[in-house]
């Protein structure tokens, strides 16, 4: 095993901490989802098929002997996440963590979607996260509670990216109401975090986003100077310490993990990896000589 895939974090390190973690069933929610556990943590996962996150729980209780409870609930409905929120605090007593991970997404040329399209990857994406935020954050204040909000954005939060663009809208936005939060509710002890994930392989993403057939052409490691995916601990890593005691002094950062992906995406030359080693000499001696001339 790489070290990249090894857990990162001291044993215990988010013991008497109760996270509650959108879309917790699947994919990098359900890893980050274990590794909390792993570390102390009592984790709520919550999401819209009950079936799913039953499953997820059963395993991941089973794997790790924490205490993970499986709450049905579609984020976009304010109500409900409110409901979500008691639940939380019936079972558990308190919560100190919300992870923003619950996404839709899928590609198409954007003149195709139908407004209804468009609305259901903004509602699950920035509705969902700010109606999370905002129940939680009402409730972190009304009782004088210090907390951590981790949202998981992309690095075309940024750069924008055709073909994905409600994702796109959605997660600028998810971005900046982490930034603006970031300071607005620093008085009240809560502090934001964000990451921006490059190719993490995951059923849910990679059965949307890549073209069936064209699993090649559209091999997104490809697109990574690193050229490798992410791998899932990396990024379990990286949550479990922002939203630890160790990750207290970062607010309303966005940190990239992504090998690179969206720098080579930007730089102007990057393109000149496709000259082999052994022609630059030759071109570096015409380029002298011409530019002597
Ligand atoms: C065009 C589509 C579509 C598609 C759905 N629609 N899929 N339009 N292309 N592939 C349209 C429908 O026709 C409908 O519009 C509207 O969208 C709502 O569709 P529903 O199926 O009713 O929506 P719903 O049941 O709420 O499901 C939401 C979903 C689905 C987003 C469509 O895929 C889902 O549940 N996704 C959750 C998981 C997910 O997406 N994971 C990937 C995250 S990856 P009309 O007009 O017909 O009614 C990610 C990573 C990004 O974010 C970065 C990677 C590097
Ligand atoms: P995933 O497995 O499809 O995860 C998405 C989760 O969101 C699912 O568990 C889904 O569960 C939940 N969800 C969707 N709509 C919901 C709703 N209305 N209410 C509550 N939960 C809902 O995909 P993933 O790749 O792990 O993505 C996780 C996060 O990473 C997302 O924020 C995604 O944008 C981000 N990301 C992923 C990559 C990557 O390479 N994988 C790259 C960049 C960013 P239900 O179906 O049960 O509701």
């Amino acid at each position: 095993m790489h070290n990249y895939a090894k857990p990162m974090l001291r044993d215990g390190a988010l013991q008497g901490k109760t996270i509650l973690l959108t879309g917790g069933g699947s994919g990098l929610g359900k890893s980050m989802a274990r590794y909390f556990l792993e570390l102390g943590a009592k984790v709520c996962i919550a999401s819209r098929s009950f079936e799913r996150l039953q499953q997820a729980a059963d395993e991941l209780s089973a794997a790790t002997g924490g205490e993970v409870l499986p709450l049905a609930c579609d984020v976009r409905d304010y109500a409900a996440v409110e409901g979500l929120l008691q639940q939380v605090l019936d079972k558990f007593g308190s919560v100190d963590v919300l992870v923003n991970n619950a996404a839709g997404n899928f590609i198409s040329p954007t003149e195709r979607l139908s407004n209804r399209a468009f609305d259901t990857v903004v509602d699950i994406v920035l509705k969902g996260s700010y109606n999370c935020t905002l129940a939680l954050g009402k409730h972190w204040i009304a009782n004088n509670q210090p907390a951590a909000v981790l949202s998981i954005v992309t690095t075309y939060a940024w750069t924008g990216s055709g073909y994905v663009v409600p994702s796109a809208c959605a997660k600028a936005g998810v971005l900046a109401m982490t930034r603006s939060l970031a300071v607005e509710w620093a008085k009240y002890g809560i502090r934001f975090h964000a990451i921006a994930p490059g190719p993490f392989p995951t059923e849910g993403a990679w059965s949307r986003l890549i073209p069936p057939g064209m699993e090649d052409q559209f091999d997104l490691t490809k697109r990574v100077p690193l050229r490798r995916a992410g791998d899932h601990q990396e990024l379990a890593n990286l949550a479990a310490y922002l939203v630890s005691d160790f990750g207290t002094y970062l607010n309303g950062e966005v940190v990239t993990i992504d090998g690179g992906e969206w720098l080579q995406g930007a730089g102007e030359f990057s393109a000149l990896d496709a000259v082999p080693q052994s022609m630059w000499d030759q071109i570096q001696s015409q380029m002298k000589k011409q530019a002597k001339s």
